[in-house]
C-alpha cells in the first residue's frame, strides 16, 4: 500500500502538475538561480496566490524592504495588497541590514537581530495570521548571524542551519528559502531544490534570453524528467514547457 503524500501547491501555473500536486506539505524547499532569474518572483506568488486560497503565509525580506517587495507584487498584479496584514505579513529583516528605517509591525531591530530574535519576529507573524506557509528570502545572510550555543554567543553555521530547521520542522510551515547557489550546509534542512536559470538562445534573428526551472531534487516526489521553461509576466510565472 502506498503512503498518501499531504502536499500544497505552488500555485505556480503549470508546476502543481508535475509534483503530483505540490510540495509535500511541512517540507522546505530550497530556490536557487543567479540574480533576476525569478525566485523572488516565485515566492511572492506562493504567499500572495497561497494566501488567496486559504493558505496565509509570512515573508521573511533579508534583501529587499517591504515596500520594495509590496512594489513588486503590486507590477505583477498579484494582490498582495488586500492581503497585507490580514492573511500575509513580512518580517522586514532586510532595512535593518541597509541601514534604513524599520518598516511594519514585524521589523528586526540590532538588539533583536540574532537568530533567536528572528525566529521570534517569524512567530509573531505566523500567530498573527495563522500562517501554514513561509519564505525566506535569501536565506544565506542566515548562515553567518549570530545565535547564542553552550560555548557562548557564536555564528556557526551549522548549529544555525540546525536551530533554523528544527524551528520550521516544529511550525509545521511549509518553507521556501532561496539562495544564488546551492550550500551544502541547508542540504540538512532542505527536502528539495528547484534552479532557475537564464540562458541566450540563438533565434533566427536575435538572441532570445529564455527562463528555465529544474526540479533539482524534491523527497516523496516522482521530479520532471525534463527541464521546464517559463515566463514572467504581467500576472507572474507561467510554466509555457
Ligand atoms: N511585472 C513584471 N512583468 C514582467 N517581468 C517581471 C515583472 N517583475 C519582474 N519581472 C522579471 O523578473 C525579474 C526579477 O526577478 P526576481 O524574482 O526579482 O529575481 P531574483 O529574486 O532571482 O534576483 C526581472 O528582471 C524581470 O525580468
Ligand atoms: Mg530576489
Amino acid at each position: 500500500m502506498s503512503i498518501k503524500v499531504k502536499r500544497t501547491r505552488t500555485f505556480i501555473s503549470g508546476l502543481d502538475g508535475f509534483l503530483q500536486g505540490g510540495l509535500v506539505k511541512g517540507s522546505t524547499t530550497l530556490i536557487v538561480g543567479s540574480p533576476g532569474c525569478g525566485k523572488t518572483v516565485f515566492c511572492l506568488q506562493y504567499i500572495v496566490r497561497g494566501a488567496q486560497n486559504g493558505q496565509p503565509g509570512v515573508y521573511v525580506s533579508l534583501e529587499e524592504p517591504p515596500d520594495q517587495l509590496r512594489f513588486e507584487a503590486q507590477t505583477l498584479n498579484l494582490g498582495l495588497e488586500a492581503q497585507f496584514g490580514k492573511t500575509i505579513e513580512i518580517v522586514d529583516a532586510a532595512t535593518l541590514r541597509l541601514g534604513l528605517s524599520p518598516q511594519g509591525r514585524f521589523a528586526l531591530s540590532s538588539e533583536r537581530f540574532t537568530l533567536e530574535g528572528l525566529i521570534e519576529a517569524i512567530q509573531q507573524a505566523r500567530d498573527s495570521v495563522g500562517a501554514t506557509r513561509i519564505v525566506i528570502d535569501p536565506v544565506t545572510p542566515l548562515l553567518t548571524l549570530e545565535t547564542s550555543t553552550e560555548k557562548g554567543v557564536g555564528s556557526v553555521a551549522e548549529e544555525v542551519v540546525a536551530r533554523l530547521g528544527g524551528f520550521l520542522q516544529r511550525s509545521g510551515m511549509t518553507c521556501l528559502m532561496t539562495a544564488r547557489e546551492e550550500e551544502a550546509r541547508l542540504g540538512y534542512i532542505t527536502q528539495g531544490i528547484i534552479g532557475l536559470e537564464q540562458r541566450e538562445v540563438p533565434g533566427r534573428e536575435i538572441v532570445e534570453l529564455k527562463r528555465y526551472l529544474t526540479v533539482r531534487k524534491m523527497r516523496g516526489t516522482q521530479c520532471p524528467e525534463k527541464i521546464l521553461q517559463f515566463r514572467i509576466t504581467g500576472n507572474g510565472i507561467v510554466l509555457t514547457e
